[in-house]
C-alpha cells in the first residue's frame, strides 16, 4: 500500500524537525490523518518538503516516541492504532461521532496578500451592478407575504428557471421538478438526509469535490473513489456488487477539478449501468454554462427517460457566490421528499433574493451577464495557454473545453505539491491535484488552475513565476 499524500504549508525554517512534527500532530487532530494510515516514505516526504532525510526521521522519532506512531518492520510508518485525537477533549468532543475524524478539512485560501489560482471563484468585473440594483429594488417594492414562502422555492423562481433550463440546457423540466436552494451543496445535503446512512455507500469521482465528499461522508456512509480518465469517469470501475450504493456523483460538464467531459458513450454507459444496478445518478453541471469552441453535450438528466437522475445547478458562479442560490431538478415525489426534509430545517431560501433573480432572468439579463462572462473567459483562457507557450512553462494544458479551472500536467518528475509550495514562496498559490484527491491512485503530477477571476495581467504574472519555479525545480 503507497502512503497517503500529506499537505503541509511551508516550512519557516527556525526547527525544522519541530516544524515537521507540529505539522503531523495538527493532522492527527484534525481528522486529515487517521489511525492506521500508512505515512510517506521518509524519502519521499524529506523530498516534497525539500529538507534533509535525517530531518524527517528525527521528527518521525519524536511522534513514535510519544506513541503517535508505529513502524512496521519492512513496511513503513504508521498511525497508531492505539492513537486517539490529540485535541482537548470536551464535553462536545466526547460526543463527536467517529466518522467526523475521516473528513478533510476544507482546503485553505491561500495566504494573505498572494496572486491566488483559487478554483471555481468567478469575476465580478463585468457584473451588471444596475440591473441587479433594478431587480433587487422590483422585489423588494413588493408587499411581503404575512406567511413563510414555499420550502421548494418561489413558484416564479422555478418557472424562470425551468424556461432557462431548456432554453440553456436542453432540459424539458416543470417547475413541481425543482426544488430551490441555498446553493448547490444545501440541495446535496438534504438528498442525503433522505437516502444515505452508515450502511450506504456512494460511488465517487477521484479526485473530486472536496464539499460533495464531504456531504456524503457526514451520513456515514462509505465514499468508493472511482477514478477518471479524459473521458470522464471510469464506469469500468464502478462496483459489480452495487447493493450497498445508493449515489454515483459526477461532474459531467467539467470534471472538477481535471476539467474533463464525460463523453457521450460514456454518459450512455453511466445511465445504463445507474438502471441496472438501481442507483440515482447525482449530476452536478456546476459550471455547465461555460463552454468554449466545443459543440455542447446533453446533460445526463436530458438523456434518462426514467428518472435516475437528480441534476444540480447553481447560481454561484454564472451570478457570485454569496448570493446562495442553488436548485435541484428531480422526479416530482423524490422533490416533494426534499421540500418536506427542508421545512424541518431552515425551511425555505430567503424570498426576496429568490424574487430579484426571478425579475433579473425575466427581465434577460442573466443570460446577457452569462454570455458576456463566456467570452470574457474565453479571453483569459486564451492568455492562459499564450502564456504558457511564451515561457515554455513545462507542463501541458488540459481541461479547458469548459468552466473557469484548467489543469496543467507536469512533465517533470517533481511532485506537485512540492512546485506549489515553492510557488507559495514566490506569493503564486496554485493547487496540486492531490488536495482534491481520496485514494492514492491519482498521481500528484497535476497543478489545478483557477483562472476565472484573475485579470489576463495576473494570468501572465502567475503563469511565468509559475514556469520560472518549475524550471528552477527541474
Ligand atoms: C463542483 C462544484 N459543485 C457545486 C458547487 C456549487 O456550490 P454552491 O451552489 O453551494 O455554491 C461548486 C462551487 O464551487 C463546485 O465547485
Amino acid at each position: 500500500m503507497a502512503g497517503m499524500i500529506l499537505n503541509f504549508v511551508p516550512l519557516s525554517g527556525n526547527n525544522l524537525a519541530a516544524e515537521i512534527t507540529g505539522q503531523i500532530r495538527h493532522m492527527l487532530e484534525t481528522g486529515s490523518l487517521n489511525r492506521g494510515d500508512k505515512l510517506p516514505s521518509t524519502r519521499v516526504l524529506a523530498r516534497d518538503l525539500d529538507v534533509a532525510r535525517g530531518t524527517v526521521v528525527a521528527a518521525l522519532d519524536t511522534l513514535i516516541a510519544e506513541g503517535f506512531l508505529v513502524t512496521r518492520r519492512g513496511s513503513g510508518t504508521y498511525v497508531s492504532e492505539a492513537c486517539i485525537p490529540v485535541a482537548p477533549q470536551t464535553a462536545i468532543r466526547k460526543q463527536t461521532p467517529s466518522w467526523l475524524f475521516s473528513i478533510e478539512p476544507d482546503l485553505d485560501q491561500g495566504a494573505a496578500g498572494a496572486l491566488n489560482f483559487q478554483v471555481c471563484r468567478p469575476s465580478l468585473v463585468a457584473f451588471p451592478q444596475n440591473a441587479w440594483r433594478r431587480a433587487a429594488a422590483d422585489a423588494a417594492s413588493r408587499l411581503p407575504s404575512a406567511d413563510y414562502g414555499d420550502p421548494q422555492g418561489e413558484l416564479e423562481l422555478r418557472i424562470a428557471i425551468a424556461a432557462y433550463l431548456c432554453r440553456g440546457r436542453g432540459l424539458d423540466v416543470n417547475a413541481d421538478e425543482i426544488i430551490i436552494t441555498n446553493g448547490a451543496v444545501q440541495a446535496m445535503h438534504i438528498i442525503s438526509r433522505l437516502y444515505l446512512d452508515r450502511d450506504s455507500a456512494v460511488a465517487f469521482e477521484d479526485p473530486g469535490y472536496p464539499l460533495a465528499r464531504q456531504t456524503f461522508g457526514m451520513t456515514g456512509a462509505s465514499i468508493l473513489p472511482i477514478p477518471i480518465d479524459e473521458d470522464g469517469l471510469r464506469v469500468d470501475q464502478l462496483p459489480g456488487d452495487a447493493k450497498r450504493v445508493k449515489f454515483v456523483y459526477v461532474t459531467p460538464s467539467h470534471q472538477f477539478p481535471t476539467g474533463e467531459r464525460l463523453s457521450l458513450s460514456r454518459r450512455q454507459e453511466l445511465l445504463e449501468w445507474a438502471t441496472q444496478n438501481d442507483v440515482l445518478i447525482l449530476e452536478d453541471d456546476y459550471d455547465g454554462e461555460f463552454r468554449y469552441d466545443v459543440a455542447p453535450l446533453p446533460p445526463l438528466a436530458a438523456m434518462s427517460t426514467n428518472g435516475f437522475v437528480v441534476y444540480f445547478g447553481t447560481f454561484s458562479k454564472t451570478m457570485f457566490p454569496s448570493l446562495r442560490i442553488g436548485f435541484a431538478v428531480g422526479p416530482k415525489q423524490l422533490i416533494k421528499e426534499m421540500a418536506a426534509c427542508r421545512a424541518v430545517s431552515d425551511y425555505q431560501t430567503n424570498s426576496l433574493t429568490q424574487l430579484a433573480l426571478t425579475s433579473f432572468i425575466e427581465n434577460g439579463e442573466f443570460e446577457k451577464h452569462v454570455h458576456r462572462m463566456r467570452r470574457l473567459y474565453a479571453k483569459k483562457r486564451k492568455r492562459l495557454r499564450e502564456v504558457m507557450n511564451e515561457t515554455n512553462l513545462a507542463g501541458d494544458l488540459t481541461g479547458t473545453d469548459s468552466g473557469l479551472n484548467a489543469l496543467i500536467r507536469l512533465r517533470t518528475d517533481i511532485s506537485a505539491t512540492q512546485i506549489s509550495l515553492r510557488s507559495r514562496l514566490r506569493g503564486i498559490e496554485v493547487t496540486p491535484i492531490s488536495r482534491f484527491a481520496k485514494g492514492a491512485s491519482v498521481q500528484d503530477n497535476a497543478l489545478v488552475l483557477g483562472y476565472g477571476a484573475l485579470s489576463e495581467d495576473e494570468i501572465e504574472h502567475g503563469v511565468s513565476t509559475l514556469a520560472a519555479v518549475i524550471d528552477e525545480a527541474i
